[in-house]
């Protein structure tokens, strides 16, 4: 049988019960948030119990939420002492990541308590090219408007399905390949430690800036 928060919350399911252990990372476990149970029994202290006992057990307890700035994402940042903002270079997007960047620094238990709730911004699904030729928005445009500090730039690639249509997380699924650097790199950050970051559409710049000298 299957338990979830709602089951651990009503007090139904032990949290130890409801854990679910990734098969390849012994450290890992998820527990599922019913997408289809009622909404009602996601109380907040129900939610903030369940997270008090998650963060004895474990070294990182990572809040996923859903898109947006309804409840489930207000339930999600509540307990964060560390918040990852994740946008794609979308209006749409940006203009979500505004708004909850704004709750964060207001409606989390923190920020109640007169403290600050660490931010960081992550770029995803970025494609240079696209950005320069304006179709998106550009990684100046979008840190500009956040003005969060900037964690990571995960590019745009066909290896994020690939990997998710065998079922792992492209870190696992194809290590090697640029959005997998770019995720290790970013989670390295969020840890603390100092990796460099190049900003891809820096790089066209630079070209462009050493092929318009040679050329001058
Ligand atoms: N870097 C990337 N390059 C290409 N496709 C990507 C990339 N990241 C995510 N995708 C694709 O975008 C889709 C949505 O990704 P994901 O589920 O991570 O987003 P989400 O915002 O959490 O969605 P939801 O709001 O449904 O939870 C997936 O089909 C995924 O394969
Ligand atoms: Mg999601």
């Amino acid at each position: 049988m299957v338990f979830d928060l709602i089951d651990v919350i009503k007090g139904e399911a032990t949290l130890s019960q409801a854990l679910i252990r990734d098969k390849r990372l012994d450290t890992l476990a998820l527990l599922p948030a019913s997408q289809s149970r009622d909404k009602d029994s996601l109380t907040e202290d129900g939610v903030a119990c369940v997270i008090a006992e998650l963060r004895a057990r474990f070294d990182w307890v990572i809040c996923d939420s859903p898109a947006g700035i309804e409840k489930g994402a207000t339930l999600a940042m509540r307990h964060a002492d560390v918040a990852v903002v994740v946008v794609n270079p979308e209006v749409s997007s940006i203009r979500d990541a505004d708004r909850i960047i704004g709750m964060l620094d207001a409606k989390t238990a923190k920020a109640e308590t007169g403290q600050c709730v660490d931010k960081h911004l992550l770029l995803t699904r970025y494609d240079p090219v696209r950005a320069r030729r304006g179709e998106i928005m550009n990684v100046e445009d979008v840190l500009e408007i956040l003005s969060i500090p900037l964690l990571g730039i995960i590019p745009e690639s066909g290896e994020v399905l690939l990997s998710s249509n065998v079922g792992a997380p492209v870190t696992l699924g194809s290590p090697g390949s640029a959005p997998a650097q770019a995720y290790l790199d970013a989670a390295r950050r969020l840890k603390g430690e100092g990796i460099g970051m190049v900003i891809s559409s820096d790089k066209p710049r630079l070209l462009h800036r050493l092929f318009t000298r040679r050329a001058a």
